[in-house]
């Protein structure tokens, strides 16, 4: 069991498949170390995505502001994290960070609606008065 599924997975890796949705390839790429592929994160260390509010939210600035600018000290469902997420705006493009948030809004039973990479452009403008997080990236 274990062996043919592994087989398929680094099949998957080794040859991209071009019409395999973007959000996802960079959800994998920058997002899953610590939320995991399928959004359910570790508990204690880092939050799920899946039936979150902020990714659910109708509104999506909340997610893209924690994807460009990075989340520290936030309690989330009574669960305090000692892990800071890292900031992403110098890394990814608007149309990217858009991509992954449409993605994870979109996946794992969430519903929040897609995402506008303008949205992005106009939360760049104003980064949090205390600076991004200081987390590395993995
Ligand atoms: C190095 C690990 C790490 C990586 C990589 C990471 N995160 Fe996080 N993320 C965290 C931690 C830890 C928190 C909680 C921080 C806190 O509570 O202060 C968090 C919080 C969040 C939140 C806030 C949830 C809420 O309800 O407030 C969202 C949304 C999120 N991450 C999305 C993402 C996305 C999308 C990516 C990829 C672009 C990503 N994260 C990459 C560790 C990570």
């Amino acid at each position: 069991m274990r062996g043919w599924k592994d087989a398929g997975m680094l099949t998957v890796l080794a040859t991209p498949d071009p019409n395999k949705d973007k959000g996802e390839v960079l959800y994998n790429a920058h997002c899953a170390t610590c939320h995991q592929g399928d959004g359910t994160g570790l508990p204690a260390h880092f939050p799920p995505l899946k039936g979150d509010e902020v990714v659910n939210a109708p509104d999506p600035i909340t997610l893209v502001r924690a994807i460009l600018f990075g989340v520290k000290g936030v309690e989330i469902k009574g669960v305090k994290y000692e892990a800071q997420m890292p900031h992403f705006d110098r890394q990814l493009s608007d149309e990217e960070i858009a991509a992954i948030a449409t993605f994870t809004r979109s996946h794992w039973g969430n519903y929040g609606p897609k995402v506008n990479p303008a949205v992005v452009t106009e939360a760049r403008k104003t980064p949090p008065a205390q600076g991004p997080s200081d987390a590395p990236h993995p």
